[in-house]
């Protein structure tokens, strides 16, 4: 289909909407396929009701019990999980290989290290922490630790097409933190780590293999397959001064189906006319997970971090009312969020509905 216009529409997306007005963005393809604005008397979250399973969604995780690697939302792409881990013991020296895709912990709280094959990688709350399907590791905590995980099931982690920003931009490849193999062998050394077994997880089963020496065994590797890590402090936002950006601009990972992406601490817009907070939109194609990490949740009321939502394809969302109101006073914003954007539909586990908060469809009234 070609451009076409009715009515008054503005001239550009995101900026110049009719005082009293309000814009919702209707696309495919997660933002990069056929798009339109309509400009609307009042926006399209000011439902009284919904009667059906298709609503948007708000869990507490801070509340979760007994969550190692508890299931949130997955579907044949991709599962999205919540992993608390306690200060390591020398009871729980194991190591964990993942036959069902590539990992990505991204640690909302805690410190540590994370033994692997190809060497030891340090984390800290920020961190995401990339391990290749299949490649044994143990996470090590100094301090009590909280991960949102991501698997990936169909494919591997990608880095974003930078295009036009250039090889440099979104994140240096330099960024990129790579194993330390000789320091993690005179740490298994110096301190006598002993790493006996390993727990494979293949179609959802573990099944544990048992070694008479430590699993960490590697004197040396070459190649362009490794784990990494990479600190939401080494990303680079992307915005424009101008008109507001579609959450793809901050995509981080990619994969088949489903895209990771960071929203970091960035100046808000300084033309005078453009919207200043996330647009009312249908991202037609995709659902949506937003995981709040830290910081001032500048979209939402009543907010605190370690909650997630989940917004299914097939209804309209956008900023909420006191945010709109709000936002003329603020020149940045100070949030730290993941979002998992998804191709096909996520599905919810059941052993979260208890801590839904089950009138966050509410949250939209005026
Ligand atoms: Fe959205």
């Amino acid at each position: 289909m070609h451009h076409y216009t009715q009515g008054k529409p503005t001239r550009q997306a995101h900026k110049a909407i009719p005082e009293g007005f309000y814009e919702e963005e209707q696309g495919l393809k997660g933002f990069f396929g056929a798009v339109s604005h309509l400009i609307r008397k009042r926006p399209s979250t000011r439902w009284v009701d919904i009667d059906g399973h298709l609503k948007p969604r708000m869990y507490d995780l801070v509340t979760l019990k007994d969550c190692q690697f508890k299931k949130l939302l997955y579907n044949t792409d991709v599962g999205i999980y919540f992993h608390k881990l306690p200060v390591c013991s020398k009871q729980n020296k194991t190591s964990f290989r993942n036959a069902d895709g590539d990992l990505i912990y991204f640690c909302h709280q805690g410190k540590g290290q994370v033994f692997t094959e190809y060497g030891v990688l340090d984390y800290k709350k920020g961190h995401y922490i990339v391990i290749p399907k299949c490649i044994s590791h143990s996470i090590v905590c100094a301090e009590q630790s909280e991960f949102l995980v991501i698997e990936n099931k169909t494919s591997h982690f990608e880095e974003p097409d930078r295009g036009v920003l250039g090889k440099n931009g979104l994140y240096d490849t330099n960024a990129l933190t790579k194993p330390d193999l000789e320091r993690q062998n005179g740490l298994i050394n110096n301190v006598a780590q002993e790493f006996l077994s390993i727990q494979v997880k293949h179609n959802d089963q573990v099944t544990k293999f048992t070694y008479d020496e430590c699993v960490y065994d590697v004197v040396g590797w070459k190649g362009d397959l490794y784990p990494f890590t990479l600190h939401v402090d080494h990303i680079m936002p992307i915005m424009s001064h101008r008109a507001h950006l579609p959450p793809s601009a901050h995509s981080t990972f990619v994969a088949r189906n489903f895209v990771v992406c960071t929203f970091l601490p960035r100046p808000l817009e300084s033309d005078s006319d453009a919207l200043k907070v996330p647009f009312y939109h249908q991202n037609i194609d995709y659902d949506e997970v937003l995981f709040y990490h830290d910081g001032d949740f500048f979209s939402r009321d009543n907010l605190h971090s370690g909650m997630l939502s989940f917004h299914p394809a097939g209804f309209p969302h956008g900023p909420h009312p006191k945010a709109v109101k709000g936002v003329s006073k603020k020149t940045h914003t100070n949030e730290y969020a993941v979002m998992i954007d998804t191709r096909n539909p996520l599905t919810v586990s059941e052993s979260i509905s208890g801590v839904e908060l089950k009138n966050y469809w509410e949250s939209w009234k005026v």
